[in-house]
């Protein structure tokens, strides 16, 4: 496909970082309500998140390599720039480290850079009602929101056992993309232009 000038035109390109929650065994899901939106898309997880995932099953369906720990400084990037990303299931301890800033993962270092790069992000966070009453997580939500972050209204916090069937990834999908569209068409168009 090219635009106008000729030049390739390539679908937005979207970046799924994947945390350690039972429901990451479903993430296909968000793969397939985001490719049928148009998007391409490489996963980040972090190191504990892999255990969650069918590794072969997801880079068959994304035809990227799944990332989890930083390149060598010789070695080629393996995903193109992000248009967005989309952090889900996001765990309570990622959504706190990231809110402190730190980076001690791949994927929490790509989040905390992608504040500065002013790519837009959406949270997903599958976190129990016990662990989203601490204190810790209630300024962590309200600092990511402050950086512009949006906090998924459609993963509402649950009791454990009701957490992998009410995890709604299709309706999670379609808020993310609704409310950060103002913000990923002009970074597409920047990126065009
Ligand atoms: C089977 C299983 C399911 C889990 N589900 C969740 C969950 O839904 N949410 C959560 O915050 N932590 C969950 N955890 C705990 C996280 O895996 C743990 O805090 C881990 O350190 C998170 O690492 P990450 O944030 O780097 O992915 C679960 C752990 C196990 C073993």
């Amino acid at each position: 496909m090219s635009d106008q000038s000729g030049r390739a035109a390539r679908k937005p390109f979207l970046y799924v970082v994947v945390c350690a929650a039972g429901v990451a065994r479903d993430v296909d899901r968000l793969f397939a309500a985001a490719q049928d939106a148009g998007w391409d898309m490489g996963v980040i997880a972090t190191p504990q998140g892999l255990g969650f995932l069918d590794t072969a099953a997801v880079e068959a369906r994304t035809g990227y390599p799944v990332r989890s720990a930083w390149r060598s400084p010789d070695d080629s990037r393996p995903l193109p720039d992000p248009d967005a990303i989309v952090v889900a299931p996001a765990t309570f301890n990622t959504v706190n480290k990231w809110a402190a800033g730190i980076a001690d993962t791949l994927a929490l270092g790509i989040l905390c850079e992608a504040y500065g790069l002013g790519v837009p992000t959406a949270v997903l966070p599958a976190v129990n009602s016990a662990l989203a009453a601490h204190p810790a997580y209630v300024e962590s939500l309200r600092k990511l929101r402050g950086m512009g972050v949006l906090v998924s209204s459609r993963t509402p916090h649950t009791t454990t056992s009701s957490h992998a069937a009410a995890f709604p990834w299709e309706e999670a999908w379609e808020e993310a993309m609704e409310v950060l569209a103002p913000e990923i068409s002009a970074r597409t168009s920047r990126r065009t232009a």
